[in-house]
């Protein structure tokens, strides 16, 4: 028995040196210390063993199963580490090669320029207000007061939109619709929502209108066919020349420098009453004379005047009680005379090269 049980061990041993992966150490486990191994057969058959047998024999074979289940135990190891080696070896990071560049996104200037007049502006009050990009005859010109035979109503300056599905195709005379030219129609939109609130006393408005606004235009270095135009508007009693000309020399310092000086420009449009244009010191030359300013000294920044009555009454404002004043200005152009970008084009040519630079 104590041969058998010699045999037993060493056969054992002889296999498992021949193992190294873990399925085959399961199945030598199995087969060697499992419960019908030939080890296990020998403590089955104790009963068969003689009294002066037994102990000898118990022992010799409990220290067989020892050997055994330790043997076992070192090589579970063992073929542990040989995975985790392996697996370390085919999986190998060589963290010395350099990293792949993420190109990282960025704001379009158009955007980022739009973004800072609105900041300036919220500042000073101004809440944002959204207007549509598409728009009709009414309330792009006619609610404008812009007189029936304008320039700007012409398809040569105009994108009209095959307008009114009742009669088929075309433009007809008051209904058609078109892409903005301008942030203005925004006005009409936002008085009379604010004065369909209280008809009989409209509360005071005081808006940014900022967005989109096309033309029919030849593309040129001087001319787009969309460009975006940031509006202000403020309406209210007893509101003056003067508080126009305030909000937008305190805006022109907050955008140019404390130290910018601007001008008033006596000027015309239909919706407002006087009318002006606003210039600044040009900043490329200090005012002395240049290529930018085309030696004046002075660069045109943006258009404004007192809301013009019958553009109030449109609106739902009693002119006789209300006042107000608005303004418009294009980023775009903003942009071009801060860093000297001489043709509008870049803005929608999508030309990294340009855009990288903001
Ligand atoms: N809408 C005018 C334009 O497009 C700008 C403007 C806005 C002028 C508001 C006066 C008041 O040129």
């Amino acid at each position: 028995m104590l041969d058998k049980l010699n045999e037993i061990k060493k056969a054992a041993l002889e296999s498992l040196s021949f193992i190294n992966d873990q399925a085959a150490l399961e199945v030598w486990r199995v087969a060697n210390v499992g419960r019908s191994s030939p080890l296990m057969q020998v403590f089955a058959e104790f009963g068969k063993l003689s009294k002066e047998q037994r102990p000898v024999i118990g022992a010799a074979a409990n220290r067989v199963k020892v050997a055994l289940e330790s043997a076992l135990e070192v090589k579970a190891q063992a073929v542990k580490n040989a995975a985790l080696a392996k697996s370390l070896e085919e999986e190998k990071l060589d963290v010395t090669l350099p990293g792949r560049i993420v190109n990282i996104g960025r704001l379009h200037p158009s955007t980022q320029q739009l973004r800072h007049v609105l900041f300036i502006l919220a500042e000073m009050g101004f809440q944002v207000y959204t207007s549509r990009e598409v728009e009709t005859d009414e309330y792009n010109f006619q609610l404008l007061n812009f007189p029936p035979h304008h320039p700007a109503r012409d398809m040569q300056d105009s994108f009209y939109i095959e307008a009114d599905p009742s009669t088929g195709s075309g433009r007809s005379e008051d209904n058609s619709i078109l892409m903005r030219t301008h942030t203005s129609p925004g006005q009409i939109h936002a008085m009379r929502e604010a004065s369909a609130t209280n008809p009989q006393n409209p509360p005071p408005i005081r808006i940014a209108l900022p967005g989109m606004c096309f033309r029919y235009e030849q593309i040129t270095a001087r001319s787009e066919i969309q460009f975006n135009q940031v509006e202000g508007l403020a309406v209210g009693e007893g509101i003056t020349f003067a508080d126009l000309k305030g909000t937008l020399t305190d805006f022109v310092r907050r955008m140019f420098g404390a130290g910018a000086r601007l001008r008033f420009r006596a000027s015309y449009f239909p919706f407002t009453e006087p009318s002006a244009e606003v210039d600044v010191e040009c900043f490329v030359c200090g005012g002395v004379g240049c290529q930018v300013c085309k030696n004046s000294g002075w660069l045109e920044i943006l258009g404004c005047g007192m809301v013009h009555p019958t553009v109030l009454q449109n609106g739902g404002y009693d002119p006789r009680r209300y006042t107000g004043f608005a303004f418009g200005m294009g980023p775009e152009r903003q942009l071009m005379l801060k860093n000297k970008i001489n043709d509008i084009r870049y803005f929608w040519g999508n030309d990294v090269r340009f855009l990288e630079q903001f």
